[in-house]
């Protein structure tokens, strides 16, 4: 397994792994390394099935079944621990522009940290692209990724003092206000309350200090909410300044692991005519952010 550095702060491209080949511990320890260390990780040339791409994630802790695939009905992937992040529907459609799965989806453009709103959220992100849209006028559908251990880094001092024990309440309604959305089936509200976690996090596999922003967050819990709001947007938007930000233009065929504890992430926008089709495993953090030394 080989490893080069794609940004000046994080991310590794990694060469010499057959994925869909079964992963010895010592090979899985390599990359949790890895990710430990550049937080993103990008593999080429992988073409995994969902059953490939479920049983190569479940190596890294139990996999999260997400709020889409959580809903009763008829979905177009099989395994429930497998996302569908596409512009299909359930016959490999392509979705109409006012379609609510696909506009709740949208919400995915917002610069965020996936399930943050969940009181345990997440850890390990794997997104394979199966279908790549054409390059076009709106953009290439690429994923962007922001440092949030550098972020932090960057911040002054007194910044870093005044913002340390803060509880932030992150909650997935808020998100998709941001956009307009508001239209949740019955039900998904009262199933999704917010959730409190700490603004300032230690990652544990590198012991360094990290932002946990999202687009889910929404206040800070104790402050007014106009207070509150007001420091996640100037903190959001220093943490995704472009000498933070590595943009990542897909090919079928990639794999890319990232960790939702250190980073934040943003689909870009694309010819909608055409299927975008990435698949997503996501793995389980063990407590809350709340029980965890900051
Ligand atoms: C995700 C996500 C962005 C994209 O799958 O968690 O935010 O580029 N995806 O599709
Ligand atoms: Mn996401």
């Amino acid at each position: 397994m080989e490893l080069r550095q794609l940004h000046s702060f994080f991310v590794a491209e990694v060469s010499g792994l057959d994925l869909g080949q079964k992963v010895d511990a010592a090979t899985v320890r390599a990359i949790w390394d890895a990710i430990d260390r550049y937080a993103v990780l990008v593999f080429h040339d992988q073409r995994l099935t969902d059953a490939q791409l479920h049983d190569f994630a479940a190596l890294f802790g139990p996999l999260e079944i997400g709020r889409a695939a959580a809903r009763p009905g008829r979905r177009r992937l099989a395994i429930p621990q497998i996302g569908d992040i596409s512009n299909l529907d359930e016959d490999n459609r392509i979705r109409a522009r006012d379609d609510r799965r696909r506009l709740d989806s949208l919400g995915n453009r917002l610069w965020h940290t996936d399930a943050s709103y969940m009181p345990v959220p997440v850890v390990l992100g794997m997104l394979h692209a199966v279908a790549v849209p054409p390059s076009s006028a709106l953009g290439n559908g690429e994923t962007e990724f922001a440092d949030m251990r550098a972020a932090y880094d960057a911040l002054p001092e007194m910044m870093k003092t005044e913002i340390d024990g803060l509880i932030v309440e992150h909650d997935v309604f808020w998100s998709r206000g941001q956009i307009g959305f508001t239209e949740f089936p019955p039900g998904e509200r009262e199933q999704y309350p917010p959730s409190p976690q700490r603004l300032v996090r230690l990652h544990p596999g590198s012991k360094r200090k990290t932002l946990y922003l999202s687009a889910h967050a929404s206040h800070v819990v104790g402050w007014p909410v106009a207070d509150g709001r007001l420091l996640l947007w100037d903190l959001t938007a220093h943490a995704t300044q472009r000498t933070f930000v590595y943009s990542h233009r897909w090919q079928v065929g990639d794999l890319v692991i990232w960790d939702n504890r250190c980073t934040m992430h943003r689909g870009r926008p694309h010819d909608e005519s055409q299927p975008r089709d990435l698949r997503r495993a996501t793995t389980l953090d063990t407590g809350s952010t709340l029980e965890q030394a900051a």
